[in-house]
């Protein structure tokens, strides 16, 4: 006899993990950090950095808007490089997942989102 019951447990729990965007987060593997933005950031901080899903819709774990320029022109690299390492409360932390020096790189792409 089947299982009425284990299937539906394994759809809630997919439907869980699926929903937690800290969870399976790529490994920079080199080459393209625009491509890397779209794999490990966009989904809490968005394409464009403003936060948003594609349709404009807020993001619930975006945290800070990036295309703000008078708030995302007081931070210094040097936090921002922080925060991407090390995290803070809800942004995970990459320093598994890619190098300082990637890190700093990456910056560049932030200040941009700001300076559009
Ligand atoms: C799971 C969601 C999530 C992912 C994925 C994520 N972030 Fe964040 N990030 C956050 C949240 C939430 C904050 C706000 C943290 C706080 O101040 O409490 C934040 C804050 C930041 C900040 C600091 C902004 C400021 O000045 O307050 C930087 C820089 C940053 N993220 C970079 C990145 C980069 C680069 C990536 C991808 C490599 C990334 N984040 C991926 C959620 C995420």
């Amino acid at each position: 006899m089947r299982h009425p019951i284990l299937p539906a447990l394994l759809l809630a729990g997919a439907t869980l993990f699926a929903g937690d965007p800290a969870k399976d987060l790529p490994k920079f593997q080199g080459g393209d950090l625009q491509k890397y933005w779209m794999d490990a950031c966009a989904r809490c901080h968005g394409a464009n950095g403003n936060g948003r899903d594609n349709g404009g819709k807020q993001l619930p774990d975006a945290g800070f808007d990036f295309t703000d320029s008078r708030k995302a022109n007081k931070k210094k690299d040097s936090d921002w490089l922080k925060v991407t390492l090390d995290g803070k409360e809800k942004m995970p932390a990459f320093k598994d997942k890619m190098s300082a020096d990637d890190a700093q790189k990456m910056i560049a792409i932030m200040r941009k989102f700001a300076a559009k």
